[in-house]
């Protein structure tokens, strides 16, 4: 986690460094800190607290400086401190380091460089005390620079600056960094809306590239010091798209976006008239001789695999989701007939980027299911899908999971297509629900219907979430996202699972939203009453066509009557909104929930 940005160019660095920190504050949030390069020295300005507590400590006019570096921290070693904040310096003050990821040799550094003095309790501060090691035995800022990288071992992306120039060194391994050029800057960045609002040209850096930025160009250079070319792409994506856009929060407008997220994650895919499915960033083989799938993630990724596990073994192909945490220490037997699928939105996740690491070599096929282009993950698999959601700047996933979804949907019929020998599924009453899926979600957006149901239960203990099938992984993330931001308890279970145990903790003050998608409804609703005979309050989220919940619920959250696969992604926005509707009503920080990042680069 964490957030790193660099710029070097005409005109001075500090205005635009703190607005790619705060663009970049869903990576972390807890101290954040700038250096800039004067012609006194360097320049660092660092505070325990969010971007707003930095910005108040600064007066932007008197921060002189071109060229400069900022950081956003969500700890890994140390506490939140002034301290511990980045920008790290080495002895003399000569040097300025910003760093997103875990050095794992740091301890036997810090041995080494035992008559530094260190000032911080961060795994970071060795790399300031290496490059004055260096500088000191007469090597250049870039060699300096590329001598310390040789020594360190870990996941990183780091930026450094230099007394004395104008140029601002940076490499990645294992997280992740990216250049961006404007007519008059450069930019090193975690991620593009850093410097969306100022260059929409980026160039994805690979792990073991160097790069040199100064104000008038750069270089690359690989692991070996030989020049590379990354070339660059003009992203589409809106500046406004990495803004709030008119919205309280992150969150409530990327539900919002839902509609165009889908219709995009569906264009040029799906042809409902012929039953076919198509996905261009696939060779035709990508699947033959798979006769199994895994799929590998973590959080709201995670419950996208569990629902595309029953679509899959609906399609007849067996499948099996795990947790990318589990399955990288403990990978179960694979070889050249498996897929192994990772989930993950952010592509930068630790566990599932481990996780696909523990299978190579066995022949197993890999497919990074992902949201943003050139991420490592992408890097890590033979074939890419991308959900195409845009950029995801609340903590808690949304679109991405409705995203998610409808591309697994998509890609189960293909699995289905493929493995079948190229017999069409009759499938095209599924492709045209799929095809209506952004208007039936717009529907639910227009006339939302949470906000009496949050009203009603935002002060209760505990709150159950129900369901079977693809409402089990449904109800899982229908909690997940409640107890994520509104911070109470709330589980998912099997609607199955209930009587085995959890029943002993249902009460009056327990709501329980029950979910329905079309399927196994009848097995549900008999779970329903057994919670409603324990006076729970029971909020069912079930299609327009069922009437039998009526009776049993206390309240009625009704969802577009759709196919059966595709009524999860609706019932979800419901439970999406309920979730935003209460934590606003108690005052939670939405967009940056407690102890949470939105990338998790640690294992
Ligand atoms: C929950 C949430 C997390 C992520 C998880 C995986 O709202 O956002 O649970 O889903 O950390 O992240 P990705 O999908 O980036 O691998």
């Amino acid at each position: 986690m964490c957030g790193i940005t660099a710029r070097v160019g005409t005109g001075a660095a500090i205005g635009e460094l703190l607005s790619g920190l705060r663009n970049l504050e869903y990576r972390g949030y807890d101290s954040a800190g700038v250096a800039t390069v004067t012609p006194d020295g360097i320049n660092v300005v660092k505070h325990q607290g969010e971007i707003d507590v930095l910005c108040d400590a600064i007066d932007q006019s008197s921060v002189r400086g071109t060229t400069g570096i900022g950081h956003t921290r969500w700890s890994t070693h140390g506490p939140p401190t002034d301290a511990n904040a980045h920008p790290h310096t080495d002895c003399l003050g000569q040097v300025a380091v910003v760093h997103n990821g875990i050095i794992d040799n740091y301890a036997e550094l810090k041995d080494e460089l035992s008559a530094h003095e260190f000032t911080s309790d961060t795994d970071t501060e060795v790399i300031p005390h290496l490059l004055e090691e260096f500088l000191s035995a007469g090597y250049g800022p870039e060699e300096a620079f590329r001598r310390t990288v040789d020594q360190l071992s870990g996941s990183y992306a780091i930026a450094a600056v230099f007394e004395g120039t104008d140029t601002v060194f940076g490499t990645r391994s294992g997280s992740p960094l990216v250049l961006g050029r404007a007519s008059d800057a450069y930019y090193l960045a975690s991620d593009v809306p850093a410097f969306l609002e100022y260059t929409d040209e980026v160039a994805y850096l690979h792990d073991g590239d160097v790069v040199a930025m100064h104000p008038d160009g750069y270089t690359i250079t690989d692991t070996d010091g030989n020049s590379v070319d990354r070339p660059f792409e003009t992203i589409d994506w809106d500046p406004n798209d990495a803004g709030k856009g008119g919205f309280d929060h992150y969150m409530l407008k990327e539900i919002y976006e839902q509609p165009a997220a889908l219709r995009q994650a569906i264009r040029g895919r799906a042809d409902p008239l012929e039953g076919r499915v198509e996905f261009e960033e696939l060779p035709e083989d990508a699947f033959a001789g798979i006769d199994t799938v895994h799929l590998v993630a973590m959080g709201t990724s995670y419950h996208a695999a569990l629902y595309a596990t029953t679509l899959l073994s609906d399609r007849g192909i067996p499948a099996h989701a795990f947790l990318s945490g589990e399955y990288g220490s403990n990978p179960p037997p694979v070889d050249d007939s498996t897929l192994v699928i990772a989930v993950t939105q952010s592509g930068e996740t630790a566990d599932t980027l481990s996780a696909i690491r523990s299978i190579q070599g066995t022949g197993a096929h890999t497919l990074a299911l992902t949201n943003v282009v050139g991420s490592t993950i992408t890097r890590e698999c033979e074939n890419t899908v991308y959900i195409r959601a845009g950029p995801e700047i609340g903590v808690a996933a949304t679109k991405s999971f409705s995203s998610q979804v409808a591309t697994l949907i998509l890609l189960s019929e293909r699995l289905s297509y493929d493995t079948n020998g190229g017999t069409p599924r009759e499938s095209s009453d599924l492709l045209s629900s799929l095809a209506a899926l952004p208007d039936d979600v717009q529907r639910i957006l227009d006339e939302p219907t949470a906000e009496s149901v949050a009203a009603t239960y935002h002060d209760a203990d505990s709150y159950f979430f129900i369901g079977r099938g693809i409402a089990h992984p449904v109800a899982l993330e229908g909690a997940l996202k409640f107890k994520e931001i509104t911070y109470d308890h709330a589980e998912g279970f099997s609607a199955a699972e209930l009587k085995h145990g959890p029943l002993a903790l249902v009460t009056a003050n327990t709501p329980v939203f029950a979910v329905f998608t079309g399927r196994d409804d009848t097995k549900t609703l008999h779970n329903v009453k057994e919670v409603r005979a324990r006076d729970a309050p029971i909020i069912a989220v079930t299609a327009d066509r069922d009437t039998k919940v009526d009776d049993y619920a206390d309240h009625v959250l009704r969802i577009p009557d759709t196919h059966h696969d595709v009524a999860g992604i609706l019932a979800n926005v419901q439970l999406q909104l309920v979730s935003y509707m209460a934590a606003d009503m108690l005052s939670r920080p939405i967009d940056k929930p407690r102890n949470l990042a939105k990338s998790v680069t640690v294992e």
